[in-house]
This record gives C-alpha cells, structure tokens and sequence, in this order.
C-alpha cells in the first residue's frame, strides 16, 4: 500500500498525518500533534520524529509515496523554502523540504497552508466538482486559498491570498504590524487583542467585567476564552465577536465583489464559533457586496472541521507523488 504523509506547520502546533488514498479521497490513518517548538531546526527535528514514529506503526507492506508540508507564508513553495512567516517567529530563509526529501528519498513539495486547505475542500470536502471557490484560514492567522477555473491560483510569487494583510478599517488590533489589519481582527490572536481592547474600556470606565475584572488579567483573556463566554452571553465577549463578525463579513465582501466565487469555505475558529459570528458577517457581506455576486456564493465552515490541517497537508502529498503540479 503507499502512504502519504502530511506536515503541517501551524504558528501554535505542529502535526504529522499517515493517509492512504481511497476511492474519491484520503484516508486518515494516524496522527502525532505537538506545540510548534520555537527554533526552526528543533521543529524539523520533532516531525520527522513524529513521521518515523507513525511510519514504524505501519505493517512492512506500506510504503511512502509522498510528503506534503503546509506552513503559513511568506514562502517559496519552488525552493521549498519558508520565509519568515509573521506567526512564526525567528525562523528565516528555512528550507523545510530538503531535510525530508533526503531522509525519506521520496517526492516532497512546500504549499501555503491555506492554499493546502483549499485544496483539500476543493477535492475532498465542501467544494467538489466546484471551478471557482476560497478557503479562509482564520486562526492564528488568516489566509486565503484560491481555486479559480479549477486550479490553484498562487500568484506571481505565492503571495496571492494574503488577505490578512489587507487594511480594513483605520482603528484596531493589527497583524504584520499594520493596525486594522484583516488578521488583526479575525484571527485567534486578533480576538485576545479585540478583546483586552473592550475590557480596557470597560475598566477605564470604572465597570468591572466579570470576564476581565482587573488590570491584571488582560493577558489571560484568548479566543477560546472570549468564545465560551460570549456563548454563555458575557457582554464583553459578544461585542468582540460583534467586531470580529462585521469585519469577516467586509473580509468576506472584498473577496466575493472581486472573484465573485462560487463557494467560500472557513476554517478553525469559524468552524467553533459559526453561531455567533455568522449574523454579523453575512449582515456585513449583503451590505456591502453586490447582492449579484453574493447571492451566487456559499459561506460553509470547513467540511473538514478540525482536522482540516491534515487533509490539507496530505492533499499537497497526493499532489506531489503524483508529480502533478498544484498550481495554474
Ligand atoms: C500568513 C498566511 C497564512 C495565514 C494562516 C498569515 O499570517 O501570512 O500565509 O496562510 O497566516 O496561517
Ligand atoms: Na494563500
């Protein structure tokens, strides 16, 4: 049987999945996770430990066929070579394809991981036998992967979807240090921020609320949090999802007035959070979008739910072993 085996590396964790294909797809076999270490070397180090591990489990007659790593750009994904991602701090220049490709002796190929995770959606999962749909990341940072007439579409130079960068509004928590950054509000570190931003308010007012009711707990306030809450209807909590909702919806506008796309497909913390922050963005979306080009699109969360890092990555080895290229 061949294996293929996924590598994603996340801003916060880290993952390697076993899959073989099956009719119409990937089947997941196994999986190791771990909290992404902090040195590039050390990272590497750890997955492919991860890898060998999984590989052992395996009988003798399954062999690898493909590896497949995603990662949040900017990345050259010809060279096979991270750049310096803004949530991954400290690694440069790290060519993480040629240290697997010598261990392994089998193809391995680099892609943006929203752009794996379009992919995945896109073959798998929400967006089958669609020609033109998105995949937003949205959580530790946010990305988008673009399907357009049924390729991926990457840009001149793997920068394409690199929404999180886009301004949109003057105010705000800021990714890439850019305030009112996309990522600055819809992304899991954006809604701490959004979220210590509203409490300072509140405490500066003289209020103390329950969820942040003195100066020293700021720092303990995250999306998870700030997501319970709001579900238990804490005041603080709903107006950062009220912010965080409204701004994916004018996120959500920008991409659909300008690729009018059939589908668009939302990962991780939409996926959690799909209840609370739906209103708000299509609200937003219909507002402001053409109601044409909304009223032809989708907004799902991922099909894929929580596991979609894997197929996501595995998807990017199916490729690669079959030396297919991803990208128009
Ligand atoms: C990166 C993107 C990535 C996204 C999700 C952003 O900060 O710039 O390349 O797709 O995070 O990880
Ligand atoms: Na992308």
């Amino acid at each position: 049987m061949k294996l293929l085996a996924g590598v994603d590396i996340g801003g916060t964790k880290c993952a390697v999945s076993l899959g073989n294909a099956v009719d119409g797809g990937v089947e997941l076999r196994a999986k190791r996770k771990f909290p992404t270490p902090s040195a590039p070397e050390e990272t590497i180090r750890c997955l492919s430990g991860a890898l060998d591990e999984l590989l052992a489990e395996q009988s003798s007659a399954a062999s690898l066929a493909g590896i497949g790593i995603s990662c949040g750009g900017p990345l050259d994904s010809r060279r096979g070579v991270v750049l310096s991602p803004p949530n991954l701090p400290g690694w440069q220049e790290v060519d993480v394809v040629t240290p697997f490709r010598k261990r392994y002796g089998v193809p391995a190929a680099l892609q943006n991981d929203a752009n794996a995770c379009a992919l995945a959606e896109w073959q798998w999962g929400a967006g089958q036998g669609l020609d033109n749909m998105i995949f937003l990341t949205f959580g530790t940072g946010m990305g988008a992967g673009l399907i357009f007439d049924g390729r991926l579409y990457s840009g001149a130079n793997d920068m394409a979807g690199e929404i999180g960068h886009v301004r949109v509004a003057e105010q705000g928590p800021g990714g890439y240090g850019k305030t009112g950054s996309f990522e600055g509000f819809c992304s899991g570190g954006g809604m701490a921020h959004l979220a210590q931003l509203e409490a300072l308010k509140r405490l500066q007012r003289g209020e103390r609320p329950p969820l942040c009711s003195s100066l020293d707990r700021l720092a303990s306030l995250d999306a998870r949090t700030v997501g319970e809450a709001a579900r238990h209807g804490d005041e603080l909590a709903l107006a950062v999802m009220r912010q965080t909702g409204e701004m994916l919806g004018a996120g959500l506008a920008l991409l659909v007035d300008l690729l009018n796309p059939q589908l668009i497909v939302i990962g991780s913390i939409y996926g959690r959070q799909q209840t609370l922050l739906e209103p708000y963005a299509l609200a937003k979306l219909k507002a402001e979008a053409h109601p044409r080009s909304w009223a032809a699109c989708r907004i799902v969360p991922a099909f894929f739910g929580e596991q979609i890092g894997d197929y996501a990555s595995l998807s990017v080895a199916q490729y690669t072993s079959a030396g297919k290229p991803l990208t128009a």
